[in-house]
Order: C-alpha cells, then sequence, then structure tokens
C-alpha cells in the first residue's frame, strides 16, 4: 500500500523525518509530496526543498521525494494511492487537520487521512519555529539534520 505524506516542509526537521521513518516501516511505499500551502510564506523553492528531503532519504528503498501543485487529492488519485498521512503534534493543530481531513475525504471519498502522532520532543516543532530561532541566531541543531541547518544558514545571509 502506498502512502502520501505531503506538507510545505519548509525546510524538513527531525519531526516530519521521524513520521516519515514511522511511516516507511508500515506501507509498502511512502511518497513525501512537497506543495504549496497558500497560507505560507515559503523561505525555500520547492525545488530547494525537495532537493534537500532527497538527500537525507538517498539510501531509504521505500521512500520517494516528489512535489505537485494542485488539489492533493488529485496528486494522490494519480499516483495510485488512497492513504494520506499527517503528524499531529498539539490538540491545536487538530482543527486545522480535521477540516483538512474532511475536505479531502468530500473531494475524493476512497481517500483515507491517517495522522500519526508526533513523538514527545518533537510535539513543539515547527518549520516556522526553526526558522525564527535561526534567524535570531538561536541554535537549532537539535531540530533539523545538520545539511538543513547549512542550508538555512546560507539563506539567512541572503536573508529569510
Ligand atoms: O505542511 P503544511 O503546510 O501543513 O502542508 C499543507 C499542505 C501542503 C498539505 C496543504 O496546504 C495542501 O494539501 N495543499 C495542496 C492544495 C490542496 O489540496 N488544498 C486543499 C486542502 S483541503
Amino acid at each position: 500500500m502506498i502512502a502520501i505524506y505531503p506538507g510545505s516542509f519548509d525546510p524538513i526537521t527531525n519531526g516530519h523525518l521521524d513520521i516519515i521513518e514511522r511511516c516507511a516501516k508500515k506501507f509498502d511505499k511512502v511518497i513525501v509530496a512537497v506543495s504549496v500551502n497558500l497560507n505560507k510564506k515559503s523561505a525555500f523553492t520547492i525545488e530547494e526543498r525537495v532537493d534537500m528531503i532527497r538527500e537525507l532519504l538517498v539510501d531509504s528503498e521505500n521512500i520517494e521525494v516528489d512535489s505537485f501543485q494542485g488539489l492533493l487529492v488529485d496528486y494522490t488519485k494519480n499516483k495510485g494511492a488512497d492513504v494520506i498521512i499527517r503528524g499531529l503534534r498539539a490538540v491545536s493543530d487538530y482543527e486545522y487537520e480535521m477540516q483538512m481531513s474532511m475536505y479531502n475525504k468530500e473531494l475524493y471519498p476512497d481517500i483515507e487521512t491517517l495522522f500519526l502522532v508526533a513523538r514527545g520532543n518533537y510535539s513543539y516543532l515547527s518549520s516556522s519555529i526553526v526558522k525564527e530561532v535561526a534567524y535570531y541566531g538561536g541554535d537549532i541543531t537539535r531540530f533539523v539534520p545538520p545539511s538543513i541547518e547549512e542550508k538555512i544558514s546560507a539563506k539567512l545571509k541572503g536573508g529569510l
């Protein structure tokens, strides 16, 4: 069974990577699908985000990294999948996630959204906060892999 793990991943964090690794153990194939969240201003281009994730997951046999434009349900259908994975951190994520999963089910009734609860130490982690901490010179080594930390530093030099 194929699972789609969609997100903006701007950039990917250790929390996302944990969800991906856990999913890869349960599904035949996991497609990490980078896309645009119209409500968020992004720091990295879609191509940059895909490349960063590919570099990290290069040795994973059943994980594919891709990007899409348009509706997630259309992308999911085109990939022959009907399972969407989302991570849930705190209760505050719930309302938005519930709404999104209901819309997606309305648009494509066969689809199921499965939620993985973030591990305790990642329950407060978000790409936006990581970027903000880095912007103000804080240490982000616990939150992202070293290659991502480098890319954030390089991006900050050019202005986020
Ligand atoms: O990591 P994010 O920002 O929470 O991911 C949100 C994302 C990219 C999965 C969501 O915005 C999305 O699915 N965008 C594609 C367009 C779409 O299908 N929108 C309707 C969702 S109900």
